[in-house]
């Protein structure tokens, strides 16, 4: 796998981009406002999200992220996560970064390693050693979104909906995630940015504009 694992903004191969950060952080809407950007600018975007983006990954999404907070335990739950990543990976993801587009993936690997590690830090090793061994592959860049985990539950709660899985654990749990998504950030410092998800949708949405802007200029990895 190793010989797509890294795209080369410069070798006219695609660039793989994703989103982290809490739930309500704003990830789906600078995805969206980043792709909408982009495409106005000529580029090919493939614009995607996880778990899900292929069609078999999005009926693991269902199992994943509707009913019961104690439906999996967090074993089978991390299977569940690669098996729907693999498949997000064979049909959606590969395939775009070998027509050369730009891939900005709504949450990725990153997401399961810090919540996994915020349930049982010991499975952080597990959440790896299967990444190593079924996925392979990292963003060539990662903006992480450092939303104040009360203020992100508020745009939770005010945009409502039926997958909310993962929002039932409290705002102690978002502060657990939002200081892994950090940790995380320092663990990978080659591709990952730490942006401050606090400011307007406009002023953010400039600032991972020019992040990525340069990223695909190839100038300066971030
Ligand atoms: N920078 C921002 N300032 C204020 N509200 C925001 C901002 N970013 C997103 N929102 C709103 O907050 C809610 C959650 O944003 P969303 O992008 O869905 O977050 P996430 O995908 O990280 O869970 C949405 O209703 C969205 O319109
Ligand atoms: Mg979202």
């Amino acid at each position: 796998m190793s010989d797509w694992a890294h795209a080369d903004p410069t070798g006219g191969r695609g660039l793989f981009l994703s989103f982290e950060g809490i739930d309500g952080s704003g990830k789906s809407t600078q995805a969206r406002l980043l792709a909408e950007a982009l495409r106005g600018r000529g580029r090919e975007v493939v614009l995607t999200r996880e778990p899900g983006g292929a069609p078999g990954a999005e009926q693991i999404r269902r199992l994943l992220v509707e009913g019961d907070g104690g439906r999996w335990s967090p074993e089978t739950e991390i299977l569940l996560f690669n098996a729907a990543r693999r498949d997000h990976l064979e049909r959606t993801i590969r395939p775009a970064l070998d027509a050369g587009k730009v891939v900005i993936c709504d949450r990725f690997a990153d997401s399961t390693r810090v919540y996994q590690g915020a349930v049982r830090a010991q499975l952080r090793g597990l959440v790896d050693q299967l990444h190593r061994l079924m996925i392979g592959v990292e963003p060539d860049l990662t903006l992480i979104l450092d939303t104040d985990p009360e203020l992100a539950l508020r745009r939770g709660l005010a945009r409502g909906g039926a997958e909310d899985r993962f929002e039932g654990f409290g705002p102690g749990f978002a502060q657990r995630l939002r200081t892994g998504f950090l940790e995380l950030a320092r663990d990978y410092p080659q591709r990952c940015r730490v942006l401050d998800g606090n400011r307007p949708v406009d002023v953010l949405g400039a600032e991972v504009l020019a992040v990525v802007e340069r990223a695909l200029a190839g100038k300066v990895r971030p």
